[in-house]
């Protein structure tokens, strides 16, 4: 009898785009090396929004710096589409930079220069004649949606405009992959918006993978598909928005649904419970207090957020207890497969 190998057909991957392997990045001290970033092992699919989070000193600008090859890591692999960054040199290395679209936090535009002018910069770089050029800086303020503004100096434009000005300059060669860090930190909440928006509309369009340092986690739940939350340098969690809200252990599930926190002088009476999770499902907040007082343990809502993020319904409510009945709220909730937490 011939063996069975598989009924299946192979399981095909996503298709990643960027994959890193064991990365390491230490850089000497006087008093031993630092670490910066130990043992990363992440891949970003063709086509998606990534985004990168951590506290300061995380180690996301050595992880940007390493993926262009502006920094070679100590150890581990950073594949680009079948090719490995740190191990390029000379012409290939600045070959494959060109491959990444840089957006900063400000977009450093020439004051000297109109927005179209800017725009067309790193094609006067790269040696384009003046009428592709023209063709291109034209199609390129079309996509940001400033055409009516190619003549105007940086002076004459708001934040927002500058940033999609400095937007279009990064796609300008047409990058593979837009490398932003901090793109919103400098604007208030409507341009950021605006800005967030447009970078999923040019992923839509144009197809490009985007990759966002942040830290604020409201550019996270609004454009990101995926996520990894850095820490100490090491990959603390990373994955699907859609997954890493649902798991109420995560903290990546807290910092993407956040609640103010309990006052100061509270007793120990607050419970947060974790709505639309993996485990119970359940986001209905009725629901939840018909449980405790069905069980002799009345609560009143103290907290609540509910949101959609990434097309999931989930939240996190704070319950205020009388603090003696603090572990039978949790003892309740638990039975019912929710993830209850005594708020410290
Ligand atoms: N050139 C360097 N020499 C020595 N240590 C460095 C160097 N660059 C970074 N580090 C250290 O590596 C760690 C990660 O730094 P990194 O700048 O990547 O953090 P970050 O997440 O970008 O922080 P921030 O949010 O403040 O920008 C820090 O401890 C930092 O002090
Ligand atoms: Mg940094």
């Amino acid at each position: 009898m011939p063996a069975i190998t598989s009924y299946y057909p192979p399981v095909t991957e996503t298709p990643s785009l960027l994959r890193l392997t064991g990365l390491r990045r230490e850089f000497p001290s006087p008093r031993g090396p630092v670490v910066a970033l130990e043992d990363i092992t992440l891949s970003i699919t063709r086509g998606s929004i990534h985004g990168i989070v951590g506290r300061s000193g995380a180690g996301k600008s050595t992880l940007i710096r390493c993926l262009t090859g502006l920094e070679r890591p100590t150890a581990g692999t950073v594949d680009l589409d079948g090719t490995d960054i740190p191990s390029l040199t000379g012409g290939a290395l600045r070959a494959v930079r060109r491959r990444f679209g840089m957006v900063f936090q400000h977009a450093n535009l020439l004051d000297s220069r109109s927005a179209a002018d800017n725009i067309g910069l790193p094609l006067e770089i790269a040696g384009w004649s003046a009428e592709d050029r023209r063709a291109r800086v034209a199609e390129l303020l079309d996509l940001v949606g400033l055409t009516d503004r190619a003549d105007n100096h940086p002076g004459q434009l708001s934040g927002g405009q500058q940033q999609r000005v400095g937007i279009a300059r990064a796609l300008a060669t047409r990058p593979d992959i837009l490398l932003c860090d901090e793109p919103t930190s400098a604007l208030d909440a409507a341009t950021t918006r605006s800005i967030l928006a447009l970078l999923r509309d040019l992923r839509d369009r144009l197809g490009i993978t985007v990759v966002i340092i942040t830290h604020e986690p409201s550019v996270v739940r609004e454009v990101c598909d995926t996520v990894t939350l850095l820490a100490d340098g090491r990959v603390l969690e990373s994955g699907p928005i859609a997954e890493v809200v649902a798991d109420p252990a995560g903290r990546l599930h807290r910092d993407l649904i956040p609640l103010p926190p309990p006052p100061l002088d509270h007793e120990g009476g607050h419970v947060e419970v974790a709505l639309g999770d993996a485990r119970s499902g359940t986001t209905s907040v009725d629901a939840v207090l018909a449980l405790l007082r069905d069980g002799g343990v009345p609560a009143e809502v103290a907290a609540a957020t509910l949101e959609t993020i990434a097309g999931r319904r989930v939240g996190r409510i704070q319950l205020e207890v009388a603090p003696e009945r603090t572990a039978d709220a949790v003892r309740l909730l638990e039975a019912a497969h929710l993830s209850p937490e005594v708020a410290a």
